[in-house]
């Protein structure tokens, strides 16, 4: 694992960081991350289907930053980049690769290492745009996580989250034994569209879309309601799923 301890001025080589995110820089070099660049822009596409020109843009979770400095590129006034767990806490994961797009996009994207619970209004302001992707299904508290991106949202709340129980019509959240979802013992819950709904009304959000991943291939969301029967492994499946909120 890389040094923790990220010196912004030290310039190092993209190739001693362990990327997650893929980035095609302006001088033509590209890094190839775990998430490919072609699934990070076809997911880019959908959480900023409305314009953000002029808007602020909080990006909770954001790792090596690919959607911070893709809401700037696509006219944000301000965007906050925000991490802590991949940053300087335990995720095996550094900052040292924002850093390194930071300073190859010549960005001004800001950046703040706070975890999610720290996330306070009264301290930072509300955004008109909060993205809090990937993150919630890595929580140990969803709803309380929830809630703290939640309010420091003024206008659209964009989440990316893996979701299961899709054939639940209650609001629920299924709880995985360490390790089962992906292998990765950082992974916790996974709720259903409903629960999502419901958090998100509680929280202030009156218009809720859910949407699915362009991970997913068979997503249930893209099937007609009622469509044939549903085997136990379709029932016990997961998917992606990107939720847009408004207030
Ligand atoms: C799968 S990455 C998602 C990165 C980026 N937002 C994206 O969607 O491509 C998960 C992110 O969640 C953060 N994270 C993981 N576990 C966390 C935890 N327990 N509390 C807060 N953040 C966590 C990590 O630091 C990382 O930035």
């Amino acid at each position: 694992m890389a040094d923790k301890s990220s010196d912004s001025t030290d310039r190092g080589s993209e190739s001693d960081i362990h990327w997650f995110h893929s980035f095609a820089f302006p001088d033509g070099s590209t890094v190839d991350g775990i998430k490919s660049l072609e699934i990070q822009r076809a997911e880019a596409d959908l959480f900023f289907e409305s314009d953000l020109a002029g808007k602020s843009v909080l990006d909770i979770g954001a790792w090596d930053g690919f959607f911070s400095f893709e809401a700037e590129r696509r006219g944000a006034a301000r965007v906050l980049a925000t991490d802590h767990f991949c940053w300087s806490g335990p995720g095996w994961g550094t900052r040292d690769g924002f850093d390194f797009a930071h300073r190859a996009l010549d960005s001004n994207v800001e950046s703040l290492d706070i975890d999610v619970p720290s996330l306070e209004p009264a301290a930072l302001g509300q955004f008109d745009v909060v993205l809090f992707l990937g993150v919630l299904y890595h929580v140990k508290d969803p709803y309380g996580s929830l809630e703290a991106a939640a309010r420091m949202c003024s206008d659209q709340l964009i989440i990316e989250t893996v979701t299961a129980l899709h054939f639940e019509a209650l609001p629920a959240m299924r709880l995985y034994k360490p390790g089962e979802l992906g292998g990765d013992p950082t992974n916790f819950w996974a709720p259903n569209v409903p629960a999502l709904k419901l958090m998100l009304n509680t929280f202030g959000f009156s218009r809720v879309e859910a949407i699915p991943s362009p991970v997913t291939q068979d997503h249930p969301l893209s099937r007609p309601r009622g469509w044939g029967f549903e085997t136990n492994a379709r029932k016990k499946a997961n998917h992606r799923t990107i939720i847009r909120a408004w207030r």
